[in-house]
């Protein structure tokens, strides 16, 4: 085998953490994380793809509870307007929902991507352009499974306007705020995606998603 070759259980090990990923928000710990892990969460966000080698994303790491309860209010504000739009039984299951953990978590991490850096010299990125914040998704992804080996629970909140928090956050206009993850040790992984669990969506089946060589044309 050579060096490069995942063994067996190393590509058990990665499919697990695919497979068993979890959006969390009520199961989170009040207890830290260690700045040894929390570099290697970090290092997974460095790591990933990005269009171009161009690395647009930076990360701010908020642990400070004003700023934590800051983010909180505003995301407070924002979601009950948001849960304006549903009605009868839509809007009672939608106030059932626990749809962010900003204040329950240790951690807050906020990705930003520059998307004016010159960086990768435009290389991909002539035709689409959006591939910049898509290379910023990649790292929040990285860091999600790297969080899933290492026990740790995340949970991407976007019911925040992006604007208020970059003034709460001091990032400067340039920026595109891409995702805002609250971060914590868990006393569980869900088997099953929150939102399935209770009832608001439910999983597709694979081969729904999937054609060959024309949209639309299933496995023969
Ligand atoms: C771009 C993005 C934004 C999301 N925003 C929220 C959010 O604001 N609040 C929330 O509770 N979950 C949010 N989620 C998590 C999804 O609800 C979750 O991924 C989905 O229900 C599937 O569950 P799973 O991640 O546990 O597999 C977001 C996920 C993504 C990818």
């Amino acid at each position: 085998m050579n060096d490069w070759m995942f063994s067996e259980a190393e590509r058990a090990a990665v499919y697990r953490a695919i497979h068993t990923r979890r959006d969390i928000r009520s199961t989170f710990l009040p207890q830290p994380i260690p700045d040894a892990i929390l570099w290697r969460l970090l290092g997974a966000a460095a790591a990933a793809p990005s269009v171009g080698f161009m690395q647009p994303t930076e990360i701010i790491v908020i642990r400070d509870t004003e700023v934590r309860r800051q983010i909180h209010a505003h995301f407070e504000s924002v979601n009950r307007a948001a849960a304006e739009v549903y009605t009868d039984a839509d809007r009672r299951a939608y106030d059932a929902l626990k749809l962010a953990a900003i204040i329950e978590t240790p951690l807050n991490l906020c990705f930003t991507c520059d998307t004016t850096t010159q960086r990768g010299r435009g290389l991909g990125r002539q035709t689409m352009p959006e591939t910049a914040v898509f290379s910023t998704v990649c790292a929040v992804q990285n860091v999600w499974l790297a969080a899933r080996a290492e026990n740790i629970g995340v949970g991407w909140v976007s019911i925040l306007e992006p604007e208020t928090v970059k003034t709460r956050l001091d990032i400067p206009a340039h920026l595109t705020l891409v995702a805002y993850l609250c971060v914590g040790y868990v006393s569980d992984f869900p088997a099953q995606p929150e939102l399935e669990t209770k009832g608001w969506e439910h999983a597709r089946d694979l081969t729904e998603m999937v054609y060959f060589d024309r949209y639309g044309v299933r496995q023969p």
